[in-house]
């Protein structure tokens, strides 16, 4: 399994200083932008201007997590842009696979993501075509929530689909993600791991990170 990768979610930062919410969090392995269409999901964020200017304040791989709906047709505009990773959510894309190819032709990695509700096996068999999986252990929307326990059993499955199909795939987990809740995660063989209020709202963000990564290689 690769090394956990901890990627703070900028979502309740306070944007006005973007540049040094950005600096804040220099030591990690990403930096995860939530972006919202008051559709898929009921609150809005920001789109590809507010993207952009993150990709021009940080050095970071960007992890653009489109929690929008008509994925198909918004996401390759942020492979375009240079997001290292776009996420679409598996009940807003009708073209897992095409969109996946598209993303991989602009030099993106193809992310594909699962409300708690929806099953694994709505993914399954597309997984070979992607590069990464993300689990949300909160509904959807909002920073801030508790992480749902009951989604540690998908990830035990995704991991076991990963290993037995050789699969080079990242299972990313979303939501509640703190001290209290990363190890379970892990355990469960979660590798890539967003956290918003448990970095940003630590009054030192890198020793947050750095306990993160350290509990979840534990
Ligand atoms: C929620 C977003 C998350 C959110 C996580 O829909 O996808 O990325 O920012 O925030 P925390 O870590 O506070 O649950
Ligand atoms: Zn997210």
């Amino acid at each position: 399994m690769p090394s956990p990768a901890i990627h703070p979610s900028i979502l309740n930062c306070d944007i006005s200083r973007l540049g040094e919410e950005l600096a804040r969090i220099s030591t990690a392995d990403g930096v995860h932008v939530d972006v919202m269409d008051n559709h898929f999901v009921p609150n809005l964020s920001w789109g590809l201007p507010v993207v952009e200017a993150v990709l021009g304040a940080t050095g970071l791989p960007v992890d653009a997590h489109l929690m929008i709906e008509d994925a198909d047709r918004w996401a390759p505009a942020y492979a375009e842009a240079g997001c290292h990773t776009v996420t679409a959510h598996a009940e807003a894309t009708t073209a897992p696979v095409r969109l996946a190819g598209e993303l991989h032709r602009l030099g993106a990695r193809a992310g594909i993501a699962l409300r708690p509700a929806t099953p694994l096996e709505a993914v399954a068999d597309v997984l070979g075509e992607l590069d990464m999986l993300l689990i949300m252990t909160v509904e959807p929307g909002f920073g801030g929530q508790s992480f749902i326990e009951a989604m540690l059993p998908k990830i035990q499955r995704a991991r076991r689909l990963v290993s037995r199909g050789g699969l080079d795939l990242r299972i990313q987990v979303d939501g509640g993600v703190s001290a209290q809740t990363i190890e379970r995660a892990a355990e469960a063989g979660a590798d890539v791991f967003v956290a918003g209020s448990a970095v940003y709202r630590a009054d030192d963000a890198l020793a947050a990170i750095t306990e993160l990564r350290e509990l979840a290689t534990a």
